[in-house]
């Protein structure tokens, strides 16, 4: 086995009221690298009995959590952000290892991740608030406190960024937290948790703050934290139809929840783009994470005019790509997360071209290679109807759909329940003034193949969920309001 420089900051046991132990059932799973299929940790298999005992934590380091200032709030946030940034490379050998991603993807997730922590430690010292006289004469007096204990559910693909965004608004906030990591890599969690306990003791956080549960079985842990009447928040990143079972249980308590769900993002590509500026971006919108991101262009719409040369274009990408295991420099693409992925993604290019697609490109996979890897495709000609266009793919396919007009491309990209992003390049700009109010999405990468960034509002409409995550948004998925009439 490898020596990794995450060892020695990796726990290997939940966390509970300030002090990491082992599951109440002595229980255990392994996480597995799904880029060698060794064995890269054995972790607790927590079970209702733990999620009871980090629920009582979470509960009683409320009030006084509400009680430390904005000010040492904001500090343990800057002195986690420096924490995270001086492991860097830990942390995304970790997250290569547990989650498959090329290396140099893993680095850009930890500056991502850290940089929510960065963004919140300013947002805790501008928390929202009004005084004003009332029109009748009286004083409206609005204050913003902490929602309460919150349930934060991440998934696998961002290990480390989706439990920042979540963490560090809530801590901003002055909230208590259980987080539950995916089952499939939790270990970034373990080891943030780590550094994010260590560092809250020395700013005056109560223990319990944080709270981090393993297991196989989300519902078996969650089931007793989302039925505690003093849980107020709940957040979750993950599918569509998992958000939908979490809404349903969130609802007998009327529960804030913020919800990240499927996405099946649009990328167009007008007449008047400029197509390497759009091969470029379709890279960047595609491959992060082999595909394997809610934000991933899932349906590439390219103008019938410019199809051809966006093809060739993409095809030439697609040939450069190296698959590999995620901790070969080289590599820039990894393998999928587990064999049902890959799976699914090759029965929907088989589909696809059933269905009359051109396989315009298939890679290869190297045969030395152990794991859950799949080849990178491009597809042309796509029946617009073919089962890849309306699922969520989740791998390194892309599918390239022709269109005739824009009212036609529009149409199509919100022609399904989905409304989380969508990419766009046209150097028109009314063009561009018509797409930001037609698309039916919660963000637009307007000739960019990013929209990620702390500083801006995550989060989409429709069945790509409720609420937004960073930006100025962000804290207040963690707030309650009081108005007083004075
Ligand atoms: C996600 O895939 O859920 C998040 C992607 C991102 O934050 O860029």
């Amino acid at each position: 086995m490898r020596s990794y420089l995450f060892y020695d900051m990796l726990p290997h046991q939940i966390l509970v009221a300030g002090e990491f132990r082992d599951a109440a059932l002595n229980r255990t799973f392994d996480v597995v690298d799904p880029g060698s299929l060794e064995t890269v940790a054995t972790i607790p298999d927590a079970t209702a009995e733990d999620a009871i005992a980090a629920m009582e934590a979470c509960a009683a380091a409320a009030a006084p959590l509400a009680l430390v200032s904005t000010r040492a709030r904001a500090d343990f946030l800057d002195a986690l952000y420096r924490a995270v940034m001086d492991r860097q490379e830990a942390f995304a050998q970790l997250i290569t290892v547990e989650c498959g991603k090329p290396i140099t993807e893993s680095r850009a997730e930890v500056a991502y991740g850290a940089d929510y922590i960065r963004w919140f430690a300013g947002e805790a010292l501008r928390q929202p608030g009004l005084a004003r006289p009332a029109p009748s004469g009286h004083t409206q007096i609005v204050v913003s406190k902490p929602v309460g204990p919150a349930y934060l559910i991440t998934p696998w693909n961002f290990p480390l960024a989706m439990a920042t965004r979540k963490f560090a608004p809530a801590i901003a906030a002055g909230c208590p937290v259980v987080i539950k990591p995916a089952q499939l890599t939790p270990l970034t969690t373990l080891a943030f948790a780590r550094l994010a306990t260590d560092l809250g003791s020395q700013f005056g956080l109560p223990a319990g703050f944080l709270n981090v549960l393993t297991g196989t079985s989300s519902s078996a842990l969650s089931a007793p934290i989302l039925s505690d009447s003093r849980l107020r928040k709940l957040s979750f990143t993950g599918s569509t139809e998992v958000g939908r079972t979490l809404l349903a249980q969130a609802a007998p308590s009327v529960l804030r929840t913020s919800m990240e769900l499927g996405g099946n993002a649009p990328f167009l590509v007008f007449e008047d783009a400029d197509v390497d500026a759009a091969v470029a971006g379709a890279m960047a919108a595609k491959m992060r994470n082999a595909g394997q991101t809610c934000a991933a262009a899932n349906r590439f719409l390219v103008h019938r005019s410019v199809a051809e040369e966006f093809t060739e274009g993409l095809r030439a990408a697609f040939a450069a790509l190296v698959v590999g295991h995620g901790l070969d420099e080289s590599v820039t693409v990894g393998p999928l997360i587990n064999d049902d992925a890959r799976a699914s993604s090759e029965q929907l290019v088989d589909a696809a071209v059933s269905d009359g697609a051109d396989l315009a490109f298939e890679g290869s996979v190297p045969s030395a290679l152990r794991g859950h890897f799949t080849a990178p495709v491009v597809l042309a000609n796509v029946p617009h109807t073919s089962p890849i266009v309306g699922t969520e793919i989740f791998g390194p396919v892309a599918p390239i759909v022709v269109f005739d007009s824009e009212d036609e491309a529009i149409k199509i990209a919100n022609g399904t329940p989905f409304g989380l992003v969508a990419y766009a390049f046209t150097r028109d700009l009314e063009r561009s003034r018509r797409l930001t109010s037609g698309l039916e999405v919660g963000m637009i990468g307007l000739n960019r193949g990013m929209v990620s960034d702390a500083t801006a509002p995550f989060g989409g409409l429709k069945a790509s969920g409720l609420g937004k995550e960073g930006g100025d948004m962000g804290l207040a998925e963690y707030l309650a309001t009081t108005y007083v009439a004075f």
